[in-house]
């Protein structure tokens, strides 16, 4: 008699990688076949580029519980990740669009080619809105290749928190964690020497890590993307002088990398730094100019073990994935995410298009900072 097959479910991480992202791949897996031990769950490595690569080096087939054991309190994914740029139409200014287009079919070709091959219902994809489109691209050119249709859930894994459609992602609350751990350990040394320091922490185009950091953490001004009042360079030197006359012996001010970009001055964290070095009104109330150093965390905040909350949150999601990508109802592609305390679905296409979500003028987290930061003409 032959084995009865259940479903065959395929999943994937793709793009930065982040804490969690394994827990994620663990409960889809162990959903998928608590439902139906017939189930089969194949795992594509080194994310988008594993599933669009030689298929027979890159990809576990019908793996068993052994495969995923012991992976939950590990940083980074086990089955690794990856980007492909060429799956995005071509960017504004590309020098050989042709190039670009026939690279972008071809790789398309290969991962429809491999999908179809392993036969899968269909794919979990664990990553950012960029994953989210790239897979949603090779889906529907596999529908329109063979006609059929192929599941595709997406699970928000970014430490960014730039998922528009949920309120956490996988990663975000490690990163947090990491950031602030960094902030503590800076403010020791910073202290001990009455000195000022601008840490850049990561975020792309979004502040969101670079906010709750600096809240958490106690800064004295926090600069993000989204708001430039918040990297005018004159109005940040205020506060930084207000806390010096609040005789603060350490002055840390959060940058959100994305700065570098939205001020168009990719050296603006340097520029502060002589501003504060040379400005005379502190020397003048310190007796010596305000020593600042520049410190970049980068990707030691993207590491280490997940905390317990982006475990739970991946664990959740990951189960409510497994269900959908088991449904018998065949749906458009989805995005398993977080609102409040509930799980909620959103059609991929609508994510994708209102990503990345961004830090709004209006937004509670930036109100908070506001009343928190040292401003200007601190009164108390
Ligand atoms: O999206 C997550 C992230 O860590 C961003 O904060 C950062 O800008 C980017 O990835 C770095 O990407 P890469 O790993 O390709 O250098």
């Amino acid at each position: 008699m032959s084995k009865k097959r259940g479903k065959r479910v395929g999943i994937l991480t793709s793009g930065g990688d982040a804490p969690g992202m394994n827990a994620a791949v663990r409960a889809v897996f162990r959903r998928v076949k608590d439902l139906d031990p017939h189930n089969e769950v194949v795992l594509f490595k080194e994310g988008l580029n594993g599933l669009a690569g030689r298929l027979e080096v890159n990809y576990l087939g019908n793996i068993e519980r052994e495969a995923i054991r012991g992976i939950i309190h590990k940083g980074g994914t086990f089955i690794g990740t990856g980007r492909i740029p060429e799956l995005k139409p071509a960017p504004p200014g590309c020098e050989d669009v042709a190039l670009w287009e026939r690279k972008r079919k071809e790789i398309t070709d290969v991962a429809v080619v491999n999908l179809r091959q392993l036969g899968l219902d269909s794919v979990v994809v664990v990553g950012g809105d960029g994953s989210f489109n790239g897979m949603s691209h090779i889906i529907a050119a596999y529908e329109e290749r063979y006609g059929e249709p192929l599941g595709l859930v997406g699970l928000p894994g970014t430490i960014d928190n730039d998922i528009w459609g949920t309120e956490d992602t996988i990663g975000f609350d490690t990163a947090l964690n990491n950031s602030v751990a960094a902030l503590r350990n800076l403010r020791d040394t910073i202290e001990s020497h009455r000195r000022c320091a601008i840490l850049e922490l990561m975020g792309n185009s979004s502040g969101w890590i670079a906010l709750a950091a600096g809240i958490a953490g106690g800064a004295t001004t926090i600069m993000i993307p989204e708001r430039p009042e918040s990297y005018d360079l004159q109005l940040v030197l205020a506060r930084v002088r207000a806390a010096v006359r609040l005789a603060y012996r350490s002055i840390i001010i959060v940058m959100a990398e994305g700065v570098k970009k939205a001020s168009g001055r990719p050296r603006v964290a340097e520029e502060l730094r002589a501003l504060i070095e040379g400005d005379p009104e502190i020397i003048d109330a310190l007796g010596r100019p305000l020593e600042t150093r520049i410190n970049i965390i980068g990707y030691i905040a993207r590491g280490g073990s997940p905390s317990a909350r982006d475990n739970l949150i991946a664990s959740q999601l990951g189960c409510a994935a497994a269900d959908l990508a088991l449904s018998d109802v065949a749906h458009a592609p989805m995005m398993v995410g977080t609102q409040g305390a509930s799980v909620v679905l959103v059609p991929m296409r609508e994510v994708i298009a209102r990503s990345p979500r961004l830090v709004e003028a209006s937004s509670p987290l930036w109100a908070t900072a506001e009343s928190l930061l040292v401003s200007a003409d601190q009164s108390f």
